[in-house]
């Protein structure tokens, strides 16, 4: 049963726009412009299923933005509901103190579909304290305390994590706090070659080499071929740790279960998240390998926490992983993926003032705009058509194509003539 929209919703969307202003943070109105203004009235959300979001007021989006990542199985999967529903009349957290069945069940799903000798897991809750795990864990191992990342990389924003932040907006402001990090161009291993041998000249190794295997916040961005075989070949070579951050790229999201394996590589350490608790619950988890492990043994309790790998949690992920296997939903996104990057950039092709061309892999695909403006543009007119992407008001150059990666094709053609629409609206305004 779906709930009922609200009775009066004119007052419950008003009610939710005052209540950011006055409790959250009335920045997020103006950066969430293209929901709050698009309209006559702000978009409030109430209910979702598969790739349909309907606000308060009984408008039905298409999700096209899959909440960054959140949804590739779409929302509300009815298996990965009925787990968690079924655990919650069960045991919904754990004793913290008896054996948890489920946490190695779960680990025994990721492990055999992980890369090779990943077998170990540590769950969390989230995408960036996996990556503080992971950067504890490579601390821990090596002795080493600082790191190398790349530039206009995305890693969370808690400390550790954000030391390897590559934008600058979010990490200056916290600067001397945070942990030592030298960043690199993204894609080119030639770079990230000279800086270790100047690092090894100074007996000054980092830790680890963090590295997305296509970066997402930083607009779909795939390496070239090879780049990532290269970045483990040095890290072996220099005896440096590997971490790959799969936090949004895992479970089918780029065409394969995991980004690295359209390359092969086998990281040493691997992030994952986002749409790890199948869309209904916020799982995080670092895997690595039990030779890496074994600093862990001694003392289980120098990485711990209370709610990672709760059994709900657990429940969705296992649920999670086994749609993803058994729907295949890498092969779903590898095809749709192709598709719509076509499609797409036909569209460039016929509107090239306003929209400058289409990169990523799978349903990691991103919109590249001649400016801000034409974007957010782009983004509000998609809207308007009940197309939902994340277009804000001071970043939307970049507009993410990141849907969930069952959606029918049925919606994907409605999708592209939107966008053909939409995009004829923007160019023919300038
Ligand atoms: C690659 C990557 N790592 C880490 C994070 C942080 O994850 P979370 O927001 O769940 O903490 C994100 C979030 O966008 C991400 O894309």
């Amino acid at each position: 049963m779906h709930p009922s929209r609200p009775l009066d919703h004119r007052r419950f969307v008003q009610q939710t726009v005052a209540g950011f202003a006055r409790h959250i943070n009335p920045g997020f109105l103006e950066a969430r412009k293209s929901v709050t203004e698009a309209g006559d009235e702000a978009a409030v959300e109430w209910e979702g299923e598969g790739s349909i979001l309907r606000d308060a007021t009984g408008r039905e989006f298409i999700d096209l933005l899959g909440g960054y990542g959140i949804y590739n199985l779409g929302m509300r999967h009815p298996e990965v509901v009925a787990a968690v529903e079924a655990q919650l009349h069960r045991n919904p957290l754990h004793s913290q103190e008896l054996l948890d069945p489920l946490r190695p069940l779960f680990a025994a799903c990721l492990a055999a579909i992980a890369p090779a000798g990943l077998t170990r897991a540590f769950f969390c809750n989230s995408g960036t304290e996996a990556v503080e795990g992971a950067m504890k864990l490579a601390m821990w191992v090596t002795g080493r305390h600082h790191f190398v990342a790349t530039s206009n990389a995305f890693h969370g924003k808690t400390l550790g994590a954000l030391s390897l932040m590559g934008k600058d907006r979010y990490r200056a402001p916290f600067e001397p706090a945070l942990l030592r990090c030298a960043h690199v161009s993204f894609g080119d291993s030639g770079a990230l070659r000279d800086l270790l041998t100047r690092l090894a000249a100074a007996d000054d190794l980092p830790a680890a080499v963090v590295v997305e295997p296509i970066q997402g916040e930083a607009g779909a961005i795939v390496p070239p071929d090879g780049y990532l075989a290269d970045v483990r070949a040095l890290c072996s070579d220099y005896d440096v740790l590997m971490v790959v951050d799969e936090v949004q790229t895992c479970l089918g999201r780029t065409g394969a279960m995991f980004a690295v394996d359209h390359w092969g590589v086998v990281p040493d350490i691997m992030t994952l998240g986002k749409s790890l608790g199948g869309g209904v619950l916020p799982v995080g988890a670092v895997l690595s390998t039990p030779e890496l492990w074994r600093v862990w043994e001694a003392d289980p309790f120098v990485h711990s926490n209370t709610f990672g790998g709760n059994p709900l949690a657990c429940a969705a992920g296992i649920a999670a992983v086994n749609v993803t296997v058994r729907d295949d939903l890498p092969a779903q996104a590898a095809k749709k993926g192709q598709r719509v990057l076509q499609d797409v950039a036909s569209l460039a092709d016929r509107y090239p003032d306003v929209l400058t061309g289409v990169t990523g892999k799978g349903l990691l695909l991103a919109m590249h705009f001649a400016s801000d403006e034409i974007g957010y543009a782009v983004a509000a007119g998609l809207f308007r058509r009940g197309v939902l992407v994340a277009g804000t008001s001071a970043n939307a150059r970049a507009v993410r194509i990141e849907p969930a990666l069952n959606i029918a094709d049925d919606l994907l053609d409605a999708v592209i003539d939107r966008l053909d629409s939409a995009l004829a609206e923007v160019s023919s305004a300038r």
